[in-house]
């Protein structure tokens, strides 16, 4: 009888459908791109299958998203690279390191005082739905750089960028997160002709699931990039029609503040964390600094030996006083100097950790300053991509808002960005992500607003074991700290720590965002300790690399609709 009830579960089990998480996760021997859009992953997989290495896959990818992608993936944005190279470069030797800063820039002609109303209160109408949102696009020189300094030279900027083109020109079918996605830009896309003569139907709603999405005007920027490089991105015609629209919409930027924006190469910060080696972005985001401050703060714990709830609690001890000091210090490295070496030592960390009561909540206010309000969104993409070199990259790159700004810039087919409220627009005045900045994040000329992305690659012996980053503005950060708990203290697979319900806090405002899939209990014992939880969806998307004795894992993230981890 009990061999029976044993056999009929063997079979109902076999028949149930896998989780979520076992789907998603993919092994390989040779290569994988894991990123949000399945188009756009199989692009980059094929470059790799024709011999190109991680950083022409990310390349390849990247442009391809910002067709196939177009509420993150772009080309009138901005974002970070972060390499990792199996060798050390040829000729004079160079870092096997590199972080990519692409972050828009703001025009010459901001201000301090751009997104003030006028009785000097911060004015979200301009910073978020105004042309004055509008940053430098940087995607373009960042993508270009990349492949001119460490692509394998096996393949052209234009054979990187064709599927791209082909794409945009003959149009794909709208499904998964853009079917889901669109509805929500429909007013944003409305406000500007560009825009809903691509994103709309003639009977003014988004296109429909199925509908073709074709992008005419990006497949010819998109070929000028590839047969003039990147310089016809930012001098000539289609740099007079991008300023000429934003103009024409009310802003400020000019042909000159696309003329002078330059990515830049930049040291990646890099911090110890049980025996492993975090390589993550340095300021002009605040991700890389954020996370090994949090990391080193843990790094006291045996977190792998704590209950669920106690290992929260100490996670939230820790971002609360990370994201206070990002908060204070940081902000665009060529006008602030930040105490980054303080923030990411072991000394400093250590002297955090007397502050943490294992047992309650510390109230943020008692850290500093105030709580303010809420207001949270999703944006931004990210994809992880290895190669069969020992190459590891990890890019994320944003509009800021899903479909940016909304607006296309006429005559180009880019979709700009509404980066620039990432500013702090007054001290204490929280941006769309409830982050608040001070001096160091205020609007300026040419200046980076300061971002959350945290492209981050951790090496294990020298060399890459997880290759992770994430969408999420202001819980990006903390999205990667528990991909990389999840590997290396709870012990989990790929596919496990990508899964996991995920935990968010920010200091201000001192309340804890929890994803539905927490169990109760363990929100229950986390009250217990003081903590203000609050429920939200998921706003986080880690589309992660595991690198195991055999090969690799990718773990494209359940939580979006189309995201693939394509290996071979
Ligand atoms: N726009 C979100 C970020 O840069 O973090």
């Amino acid at each position: 009888m009990l061999r029976l009830v044993f056999s009929l579960v063997v079979t109902v089990l076999a028949l149930l459908p896998p989780p979520a998480w076992a789907e998603s996760a993919v092994e390989a021997r040779h290569g994988m791109v894991v990123a949000q859009e399945a188009r756009a992953a199989r692009i980059g997989l094929d470059v790799l299958e024709r011999g190109g290495n991680a950083v022409d896959a990310a390349v390849a990818t990247g442009f391809a998203m910002a067709v196939t992608y177009p509420r993150a993936g772009n080309i009138g944005g901005g974002g970070y690279m972060i390499i990792r190279l199996g060798e050390r470069p040829r000729g004079p030797i160079g870092p096997r390191n590199i972080a990519i800063d692409y972050r828009e820039t703001a025009p010459a002609a901001a201000t301090r005082e751009m997104f003030l109303d006028e009785k000097g209160n911060a004015d979200p109408k301009k910073s978020r739905d105004s042309a004055h949102a509008i940053g430098v696009p940087g995607t373009v020189a960042g993508l270009a750089l990349a492949h001119e300094r460490y692509g394998s030279g096996r393949l052209t900027l234009a054979e990187l960028i064709a599927p791209a083109i082909a794409l945009a020109r003959d149009g794909f079918p709208v499904e998964d997160d853009i079917a889901d996605s669109l509805p929500r830009a429909r007013t944003r896309f409305a406000r500007w002709p560009a825009s809903a003569k691509i994103f709309l139907r003639p009977d003014g709603n988004v296109l429909a699931p199925g509908d073709m999405l074709v992008q005419r005007d990006l497949a010819d920027t998109l070929e000028a990039v590839a047969q003039r490089g990147p310089s016809s991105f930012y001098e000539g015609p289609i740099a007079e029609k991008l300023a000429a629209a934003v103009q024409d919409a009310g802003g400020i930027m000019t042909a000159d503040d696309l003329k002078n924006y330059r990515a830049h190469l930049r040291q990646p910060v890099r911090g110890r964390y049980r025996g492993h080696e975090i390589i993550s972005m340095p300021p002009s985001s605040s991700g890389g600094v954020v996370l090994i401050e949090m990391l080193n703060v843990l790094e006291g714990f045996k977190l792998g030996d704590q209950d669920d709830a106690s290992r929260l609690h100490l996670m939230i001890e820790a971002m609360r006083r990370a994201y206070a000091d990002r908060a204070v210090y940081l902000g665009d490295p060529a006008v602030v100097s930040a105490p980054l070496a303080r923030l990411m030592s072991k000394r400093y960390a250590a002297k955090l950790r007397t502050g943490i009561n294992p047992d309650r909540a510390t109230p943020s206010r008692e850290i500093r300053g105030d709580v303010l309000l809420p207001r949270e969104g999703d944006n931004t993409t990210h994809f992880s991509v290895i190669d069969r070199y020992g190459n590891a990259v990890s890019n994320t790159y944003t509009l800021n808002f899903s479909y940016g700004v909304g607006m296309v810039a006429e005559g180009t087919g880019v979709l700009l960005n509404n980066e620039l409220d990432d500013f702090a627009a007054r001290p204490a005045a929280p941006n769309a992500y409830g982050l608040i900045g001070g001096e160091a994040n205020a609007p300026g000329p040419n200046k980076r607003p300061l971002s959350s992305m945290s492209p981050t690659i951790v090496l294990k012996n020298g060399r890459p074991l997880i290759v992770t980053g994430s969408p999420g503005g202001s819980r990006i950060i903390t999205a990667v700290l528990q991909i990389i708990v999840n590997v290396i203290d709870r012990g989990m697979s790929a596919a496990e720590a990508v899964a996991a319900p995920r935990i968010h806090h920010q200091w201000s405002p001192d309340r804890v965002l929890v994803e539905q899939s927490l169990p109760n209990e363990i929100v229950t014992a986390l009250e217990g300790r003081g903590h203000k939880i609050e429920r939200r969806p998921p706003g986080t998307s880690a589309n992660t690399i595991l690198v195991t004795p055999r090969g690799f894992i990718g773990a494209a993230d359940p939580r979006t609709r189309g995201s693939l981890a394509a290996g071979y």
